[in-house]
Order: structure tokens, then C-alpha cells, then sequence
């Protein structure tokens, strides 16, 4: 019997989130956490999608029922039945380490790898990472409504990614940084309907008065300005641009006050620069710091309770192995 698996990483933005909902764009990275997903034949009749947080089935016709929670993930399945991959009865089982609702994208990683799992088990072979993404966007457009596709993105191609909606994502070459990110989970779940919600309503209010495109010119200069900094090496001005990043993010109304609080401990622990990654409202702030300076921000933010992950930047995308016992 065949049995596909494979595995897809969560991600972190440095630059551009919501931003890129709206026509710009993003800088973000695949990070060292994983969903995983293994898909192998049974006797029923429908593809099945087990999870922690409940089961979802897709029959040959394409239709999903399930658990809220799992559906998307049927809806994967569905995608890439409709990009001509055989209906093929099995059960895919799933698992994640990336913390859920923390903006790390874990919808997005669990996606790609049950798309890839389910692809490479139906197939009897790896498929092309872009059916993957694709079918995996559709997953994540039944989760966040919206969605720009960046987290699907990274997650499938992996690396360093400068994403804009509709465009063939530009990965990117980049050297090693003298300095580290941590990742400070604000325990608070962040919810990215809600949050593109907010930022949008926000946006409309500044276009109303005349300062919405000047802000999305700043944010977009700050993107461009990040990758030159990233690539000369040059970590403490990266650091002062994560931190106006983030203060454009608060502007706009999605950060939180554990957010806030992230961004001062770590500031006042001689961090290079903080700022929230992701949605906002809750979920997860990136750290930069350096050196010793990272025990000291660790430290901090560890002594107030914040957990902090640590762990490697631009990650290789999915990966699919199959096996025939
Ligand atoms: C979520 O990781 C990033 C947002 O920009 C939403 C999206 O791009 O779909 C907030």
C-alpha cells in the first residue's frame, strides 16, 4: 500500500502584511515549524482529513462536510481534485507544531501539506508546487475569507519571498545576518478576518482625508528599504525599520496591548528593533536582536511570562516523500 507524507512550514512577515491584501507587498520567511500530513488508501469511499480539531470528507463529486475547523482542509482536497488529480478513497492524517491562531501561519502550512500529501498519494509522485499552492489557497480563502495567498506562498516555495497578489512570487537570495529573530507569542489569538477587517476599515477612513495612499507608499518603501538593509548586511537599520513597521501596523489598528508590551520589554532589553507579524490583534511579535543581547531580550520577556520560539529563518518549502509497503 502507498503512503505519501510531507511537510510544510509555518512563516513569518517582516514587511508588508495586510499591506498586501490591498495591492502591496510583502516580505516574509519560511520558518523551522511544521505541519505534517500523511495520506494512505482505507476502505471507504471518501477522501478523509483527520486532525486534532476534527475530521472533514470529501466524496467523489467534490462535496465536503465536516468539523468547521477541518473543512478548509476538504476543501484542499477538493481543489485539487479540480485541477485534475483522481479521486482517490484514503486518509489523511494531520498534525502541526506551529502554534495555532498566533499569525505563523498554520491554516496556511496545514493546507499545503495535506494539498501535497493528498496530490503526491494520488499521482504516485511529487506534484508541481504550484498546484500545491494553489489548491492550498483555496483552503485558506475558506478560513480567512480574504486571503492574499502570501502564507500559502511561503509555506509551498519556502526561503525568503517578496509576494504581491497575482504575481509569480520573487523568491529571494539572501545572505546570512549578523543578528537573530525571536518570535514572542502575545498568548492572545489573533484572528485575521477580523484584523483585515479592521485594517481595511481603517485604510477607507485615510483615503477619506487624503493620507491612505502616503501611508501605503511609506509601508511599501519600508519593504524595499528592509531588503536593501538585509542585503548589505546591515542589521541595526532592519531593526529600525521593523520598528516603524510596526508602528504603522499600530496606527492602523491592529496591534494589542501585549503586542505593545512585546515590542517595549524587548526595546528596552537592547533588541535591534520588534514588531507584530501577521494579522495582529493578538497573535505573535519578531524580535531582531544580537548577541548577548538576545539572552537579555529572552530573558525579559521570558521573566513577564511571554513564550518566545527560537528558531531558523527561510526554510526550505514543503517537502513529500512517499513509501510503498
Ligand atoms: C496574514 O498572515 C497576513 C495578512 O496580510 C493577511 C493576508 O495576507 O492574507 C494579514
Amino acid at each position: 500500500m502507498r503512503r505519501c507524507s510531507a511537510r510544510a512550514p509555518g512563516k513569518v512577515i517582516l514587511s508588508g502584511e495586510h499591506w498586501v491584501v490591498h495591492g502591496g507587498r510583502a516580505l516574509a520567511a519560511a520558518v523551522g515549524l511544521y505541519a505534517r500530513a500523511t495520506c494512505t488508501g482505507w476502505s471507504g469511499d471518501r477522501v478523509v482529513v483527520e486532525t486534532p480539531l476534527g475530521r472533514a470528507a470529501v466524496a467523489s463529486d467534490g462535496t465536503v462536510d465536516g468539523d468547521a475547523k477541518a473543512a478548509p482542509l476538504g476543501h484542499a482536497i477538493r481543489a485539487a481534485l479540480e485541477l485534475g488529480y483522481r479521486f482517490m478513497p484514503s486518509i489523511c492524517s494531520v498534525d502541526s507544531e506551529i502554534p495555532v491562531g498566533a499569525g505563523l501561519g498554520s491554516s496556511a502550512a496545514t493546507a499545503v501539506a495535506v494539498a501535497a500529501a493528498y496530490m503526491a498519494y494520488a499521482a504516485g509522485g511529487p506534484p508541481e508546487r504550484e498546484s500545491v499552492n494553489r489548491a492550498a489557497f483555496e483552503a485558506e480563502k475558506v478560513t480567512h475569507g480574504k486571503p492574499s495567498g502570501v502564507d500559502n506562498t511561503v509555506s509551498t516555495y519556502g526561503g525568503f519571498i517578496l509576494y504581491r497578489r497575482g504575481s509569480r512570487p520573487e523568491p529571494l537570495n539572501m545572505p546570512r545576518l549578523d543578528a537573530e529573530v525571536l518570535i514572542a507569542l502575545s498568548g492572545v489569538e489573533r484572528r485575521t478576518a477580523e484584523a483585515v477587517g479592521r485594517f481595511t476599515r481603517r485604510l477607507e477612513e485615510l483615503n477619506n482625508i487624503g493620507i491612505g495612499g502616503s501611508l501605503a507608499s511609506l509601508a511599501d518603501k519600508i519593504t524595499s528599504l528592509m531588503l536593501e538593509a538585509i542585503a548589505r548586511g546591515d542589521a541595526a537599520t532592519l531593526g529600525t525599520l521593523l520598528r516603524v513597521s510596526h508602528g504603522i501596523l499600530n496606527a492602523m489598528g491592529v496591534s494589542h496591548e501585549r503586542l505593545e508590551e512585546i515590542v517595549h520589554i524587548a526595546e528596552r532589553a537592547g533588541a535591534l528593533g520588534a514588531k507584530l507579524t501577521g494579522a495582529g490583534m493578538g497573535g505573535a511579535a519578531i524580535v531582531l536582536c544580537r548577541g548577548d543581547g538576545c539572552a537579555a531580550v529572552l530573558h525579559s520577556l521570558q521573566s513577564r511570562g511571554y513564550r518566545v520560539l527560537q528558531t531558523a529563518l527561510g526554510v526550505d518549502g514543503v517537502e513529500i516523500t512517499c513509501e510503498q509497503s
